[in-house]
């Protein structure tokens, strides 16, 4: 089992301990700059309009992230065979939108413009079913604030879309957010497999302190973040509901 997976399957070990989060504290809102967050899951009549917002998936705009080839060694083949993930995982949660979405963003796997200022992040990782199969092509949308807590709400600074490759894997390059009042460091990202109900929601970072105190955090949603030479990464990996 290669790192990633271990990640992988941790984070929905993760997730199932916390199961028992109170709902009622995700429907708690936020607000900033006067508007707020509120909870609401995605819809599919919700996605079906974000999706005509969005550009379709098609080959020509795929990623061009190969996989490596994870050969395993040959001790590895005379061990009990460790699942990679089990049949029916439990997919991500949904959270909202918030206020702040701009549909038609540009397709881009960078977010990072000239002048820039904040910390660098690498944000990867996979888009998996719920029978762990890589979702090829998968469309991933963030949006996220600058490095002081603002949104962009006139252009698209820190707002990109880039489809996964053929084993369902994405990379983007941003920073760190930064924190507005009310809620804790968070990106926002809509996920959609071709042609199937979008996934909107939320990824946090560990060891902040305004996590426990935000309304909408679902430990669930923490990313691995590590440092990096230039910054930090972060990996997730995304499981939607399809099979
Ligand atoms: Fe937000």
């Amino acid at each position: 089992m290669d790192s990633r997976t271990v990640l992988s399957f941790s984070r929905r070990l993760l997730w199932r301990r916390t199961l028992l989060v109170p709902l009622a504290a995700a429907l708690a809102a936020c607000s900033a700059l006067g508007r707020s967050e509120t909870k609401q899951a995605a819809s599919p009549t919700q996605g079906a309009a974000a999706s005509q917002r969005s550009e379709a998936p098609s080959s020509a705009t795929q990623t061009t992230t190969q996989s490596s080839d994870s050969t395993p060694p040959a001790a590895a083949t005379a061990l009990p065979v460790t699942p990679a993930c089990e049949d029916d995982d439990d997919p991500t949660p949904p959270q909202t939108a918030g206020p702040f979405y701009t549909p038609n963003t540009p397709l881009r796997t960078s977010l990072l413009e000239s002048g820039f200022a904040g910390t660098r992040l690498l944000l990867s990782g996979q888009v998996l079913s719920t029978r762990c199969a890589p979702i090829a092509g998968a469309l991933l949308d963030f949006w996220h604030t600058n490095d002081v807590g603002e949104y962009d709400n006139e252009g698209y600074t820190f707002r990109g879309h880039q489809f996964a490759d053929d084993q369902g894997r994405f990379t983007l390059e941003t920073i760190v957010p930064g924190i507005y009042p009310g809620r804790t460091r968070h990106i926002h990202v809509r996920v959609q497999a071709p042609n199937q109900p979008i996934l909107t929601t939320q990824l946090y970072f560990p060891g902040e302190s305004g996590n426990q105190g935000d309304g909408i955090f679902d430990p669930a949603l923490l990313v691995e973040l590590t440092d990096a030479a230039e910054g930090k990464q972060a990996q997730f990996t995304f499981v939607l509901d399809v099979p």
